[in-house]
């Protein structure tokens, strides 16, 4: 299986970037690669055509995986522009994303930990354009890691158990819901 991973973050010590590679050690069966969004020029029509290598290389990626985890921070009650780019890439007409079953996360330091970035994300990958399929919250799939400076350490693990387990039991039903076949 392989599985891409965006995370809408560019930092260095981002805690969504950590999360990412909590899940990647963790569920090596996943397959998880986690593409850069850093050098992504901003979208534009005129360029679209003949976007270059760099957007060529991402979308090619995309195409690729069976499987999408988007981790997101949230800024100013959305998600960063740096994501939106990357999916906006994604969304026209090679339809990269199309099809993907997607499992959407986000940690923050606030205390709601993404919840309004997440709503917006899920809007946008559940449009006609980037026609993904994301997991449904339903049944308590949402990940939202809240004062997330307090559940890594130093060196990046997340050492908060009970997130951890919560984010283990999420992993093992999106396994289950990115082998569905769904033709819509
Ligand atoms: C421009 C900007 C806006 C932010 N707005 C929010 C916000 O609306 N809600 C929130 O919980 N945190 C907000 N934060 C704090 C982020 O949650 C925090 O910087 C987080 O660590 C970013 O994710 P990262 O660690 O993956 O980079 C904001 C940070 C920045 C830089």
């Amino acid at each position: 299986m392989k599985t891409v991973a965006l995370v809408g973050s560019l930092r260095k010590d981002s805690y969504n970037m950590k999360l990412v590679k909590h899940i990647q050690e963790k569920f090596p069966e996943l397959g998880i690669e986690i593409a850069d969004i850093s050098h992504l020029p901003f979208f534009n029509e005129e360029i679209e055509a003949d976007p270059g290598q760099t957007v060529r290389d991402f979308q090619a990626l995309v195409k690729s995986a069976d499987a999408v985890i988007v981790a997101t921070p949230e800024y100013n009650a959305s998600m960063p522009a740096v994501l939106k780019n990357a999916i906006d890439w994604v969304s026209r007409e090679g339809k990269e994303m199309a099809g993907k079953k997607v499992l959407i996360m986000g940690a923050s330091m606030g205390a709601l930990g993404t919840v309004k970035a997440q709503i917006h994300l899920r809007d946008v990958l559940d449009t006609v354009g980037v026609a993904a399929y994301v997991m449904p919250a339903a049944g308590g799939n949402d990940i939202f890691v809240g004062a997330a400076h307090t559940k890594f350490d130093e060196n990046g693990q997340l050492t908060d158990e009970p997130t951890a387990q919560f984010i283990s039991m999420v992993v093992e039903r999106f396994k289950n819901f990115a082998a569905l076949e769904v033709n819509l």
